[in-house]
């Protein structure tokens, strides 16, 4: 009999960065992100018992097998001990997709990945309804770092440090205490380039091992989530806008100044950035900006001032932008 599970998780966008691992996919500092609502990725897990010894695991991305992603998938899948006798008795079937489109500044990998554990985890029954969602926050940290955040909303922090109860190096939390004014963010990815990324993020990752700024730069980060969590607990909108636009900042410097350095600027994303500055300073409106590892720009804003910042966008991007996905903080996934 074939059995099938089906989960939605969504991705997020990391306003405290986590740039560089140790060990088994653990952070080199605690890092801090808001949940997306509506760009998730939608995972089937189908599985039937096998009668022979032989691997039987197939991947799917929209209904076409996905070579590259089966390899990693299987290879994650294989080194995870919690699922070793789901590959040993069963043939495996994943089938995945994205409601947003490819190379869009969205962590793709974050979603997938989170929708990938929750979806072995639950076929293997190894997990009780408490532990249920930090396990597979752990499961899927082993995938993709990020994808651990995705599992809580609307924001969640991962990584150990002694001012934050309950944190972990092995799993995400969620942030328990939300201003009023943090709670209905919403994200505009402008997108200024959609070709896939040129340097994958564990290449980024590997050049913090021996960055010149290494210790300041996890320092730094330790800092700014100690000092984000009290911000969205008071509802501080200057911290907010400064933590997050430094923490951007800082991403890519850490890029530009490692010994095989590297840009993800475009001129289009610097025009951007400059033109955010000086709208802030006109209006004195709560807006900000925050990067991924690449070009496109996230503009963070709260549900209120959504009308003027539209317009923001028509009047000074026309030329800029390929195109804008609006997004918005949201709770995590589940198994659907
Ligand atoms: O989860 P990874 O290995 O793709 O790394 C994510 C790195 C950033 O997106 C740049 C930062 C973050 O914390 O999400």
């Amino acid at each position: 009999m074939t059995q099938i599970i089906k989960a939605r998780y969504p991705s997020n966008i990391a306003l405290v960065k986590y740039w560089g691992k140790r060990d088994n996919q653990l952070p080199c500092n605690t890092s801090l992100s808001m949940t997306l609502n509506d760009s998730f990725s939608e995972v089937s897990l189908q599985y039937s018992e096998k009668h022979s010894s032989l691997t039987e695991f197939g991947y799917y991305f929209e209904g076409i097998p996905k070579e590259n992603f089966r390899a990693r998938v299987l290879e994650y899948v294989i080194k995870q001990k919690e699922f070793s006798s789901l590959l040993k008795n069963y043939a495996l079937r994943i089938d995945s997709k994205n409601n947003f489109p490819h190379s869009a500044g969205i962590a793709s990998s974050a979603s997938a990945f989170a929708a990938i554990a929750a979806v072995l985890l639950k076929a293997s029954a190894i997990s009780s309804d408490t532990d249920f969602t930090r396990d597979a926050s752990r499961l899927a940290r082993l995938g993709s770092g990020s994808a651990c955040r995705s599992f809580y909303g609307p924001y969640a922090s991962w990584g150990h440090l002694r001012e934050i109860n309950n944190s972990s190096d092995d799993y995400a939390i969620p942030v328990k205490e939300i201003h009023e004014n943090f709670r209905s963010m919403r994200d505009a990815v402008l997108i200024v380039e959609d070709s896939p990324k040129k340097i994958p993020s564990s290449v980024g990752h590997a050049m913090m091992k021996h960055h010149p700024f290494a210790a300041a730069r996890f320092q730094q980060a330790d800092k700014h989530c100690i000092e984000m969590l009290s911000a969205l607990k008071n509802g501080d909108m200057e911290a907010f806008i400064s933590i997050t636009e430094g923490e951007a900042l800082s991403l890519h410097a850490m890029m530009m100044t490692s010994g095989d350095y590297y840009l993800l600027f475009k001129p289009e994303t610097v025009y951007i950035m400059e033109q955010i500055f000086q709208f802030r300073k006109d209006t004195g409106l709560p807006v900000c900006f925050t990067l991924d590892a690449g070009p496109n720009v996230h503009l963070l804003y709260p549900e209120s001032i959504e009308e003027k910042i539209i317009q923001f966008l028509k009047n000074n991007f026309c030329d800029q932008l390929k195109s804008v996905i609006y997004d918005h903080a949201g709770q995590g996934g589940s198994i659907i």
